[in-house]
């Protein structure tokens, strides 16, 4: 068996959660592989919503399995928060929920860390979560870093002494910020004994057994392709690769034991944070889809930043992703506009092109657009794909010509059910 993957085309909150959740149930198993508590992917159904940071969104579907890999890092924080929605909401998950030994912690002081560098960087700022996520994958690498796993050691709170030591001294470095680290430190044991409830399992094999048994695995990625750390708008991205290929780093498993890439677009695009993003409508028709389509952070409740879709942009990810399947969310948001703009060049200082220049953050991007027709007719909730206004299906023909693949699937509605499947 292969595992499958689903990751966001664009620079995150493509609706994941949404479409992890509707196919769950083809599978036995859903796998987190990077990111952390940064990301924030919803899931609506029988009238109910749930936001997931760390928690894999096949949690609310019985019997199967929820795997948080070792590409991922940690909040116990926030993983015990999550859990207790599951709890309220009466959801049965502790034997469902498997935590990869190897997966990294954050610990308060990196929260701290974010903040200060963060404040440190002025208008430069990223943008970031404050969740700790680049603090954390720094320790990662630096080999500093505390894993899941080491929690049962006996000597754990001495190697969270000597990694917070460390933490304080850099701090030294950095402007001052309010930050009530032995509050967050209580919280955070605490929330340690909270977690050796779940099971602690070597990822690597665990998963790759599961494989050989036959078993059919769903990777869910986090951010978006746009927020890779190699090839997103750097330094405007988070601190892992959310590509396909950082599904084998982030789980464990062998590039050949890839499958389908299932790649998701909105049917506009969105941004939240700092960085370019060439399509970006800083006005009035921003602002509306921005209202309509309900754009604010999953996570921080920030505004995101909306614009048209960028074929330029999607082009570049669905190359670096090997997209085998394609999925539009959002498509009833665009309901009412006389008009749909869709870039598919950029004019950079004269010049047009149809790559991602390496200069993305110190040029002027003008978009070059083809405008297409607009509809009025409501499309939310639609399920059948002849039911789509004739200008919608126009619109995704358009899109399936240029990008040379076609959509799998067209979200129509935030519910697990407004879908279409093609
Ligand atoms: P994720 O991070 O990729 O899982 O996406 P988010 O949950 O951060 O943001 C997607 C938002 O759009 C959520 O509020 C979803 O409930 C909502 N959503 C998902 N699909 C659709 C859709 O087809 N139409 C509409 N109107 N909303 C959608
Ligand atoms: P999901 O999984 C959208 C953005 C932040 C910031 C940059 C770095 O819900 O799609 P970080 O906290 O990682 O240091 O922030 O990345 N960002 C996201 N934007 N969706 C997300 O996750 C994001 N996770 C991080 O806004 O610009
Ligand atoms: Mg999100």
């Amino acid at each position: 068996m292969k595992v499958d993957v689903i990751l966001g085309l664009q620079w995150g909150d493509e609706g994941k959660g949404k479409i992890v959740d509707f196919l769950a149930p083809q599978y036995d198993l859903v796998a987190r592989f990077q990111g952390g508590p940064n990301a924030g992917h919803t899931l609506k159904f029988d009238n109910k919503q749930f936001v997931l940071h760390t928690i894999p969104s096949g949690i609310f579907r019985p019997g199967l399995i929820n795997l948080i890999g070792n590409g991922v890092v940690i909040d116990p924080i926030t993983l015990e928060r999550e859990a207790t929605t599951l709890d309220d909401a009466g959801i049965d998950y502790v034997s469902r929920l498997l935590i990869s030994k190897k997966a990294h912690l954050i610990l308060p002081s990196h929260r701290y860390l974010d903040a200060a560098s963060e404040l440190s960087k002025g208008k430069n700022k990223i943008g970031s979560t404050l969740k700790g996520i680049g603090p954390a994958y720094m320790d990662k690498t630096g080999r500093n870093g505390l894993r899941a796993g080491d929690i049962f050691s006996a000597d754990f709170k001495d190697k969270y002494e000597i990694l917070k030591k460390k933490h304080i001294d850099l701090l030294k470095s950095f402007p001052a910020v309010d930050f009530d680290l032995e509050t967050e430190e209580k919280k955070w044991f605490s929330s340690i004994e909270f977690l050796k409830r779940f099971r602690f399992v070597n990822g690597e094999y665990y998963i790759n057994e599961q494989l050989n048994q036959g078993k059919k695995i769903l990777a869910e990625g986090a951010q978006g392709s746009m927020l890779d750390i190699d090839f997103g708008t750097y330094p405007f991205v988070t601190s892992s690769n959310t590509l396909t290929s950082g599904v084998c780093i982030g789980l464990g498993i062998a590039p050949s034991s890839i499958g389908d890439v299932i790649g998701i677009t909105k049917a506009y695009c969105t941004r939240v944070g700092s960085g370019p993003f060439p399509t970006e409508l800083d006005n009035e028709q921003g602002e509306w889809l921005r209202q309509k389509g309900g754009e604010f952070g999953a996570t921080t409740g920030r505004a995101r930043r909306c614009g048209w879709i960028d074929l330029v942009q999607l082009k570049y990810t669905i190359m670096l992703n090997g997209v085998t399947k394609l999925v539009m969310t959002k498509i009833d948001v665009l309901q009412g506009l006389e008009q749909i703009e869709v870039c598919d060049a950029y004019n950079i200082e004269g010049k047009v092109t149809t790559e991602i220049p390496y200069e993305i953050n110190d040029v002027a991007i003008a978009p070059i657009t083809k405008t297409y027709s607009g509809w009025q007719s409501s499309t939310a909730g639609i399920k059948e794909y002849e039911q789509l206004p004739q200008q919608a299906a126009a619109y995704i023909d358009t899109l399936e010509e240029s990008l040379g693949i076609k959509f799998a699937m067209i979200s129509t509605g935030p519910e697990r059910e407004s879908l279409i499947v093609k």
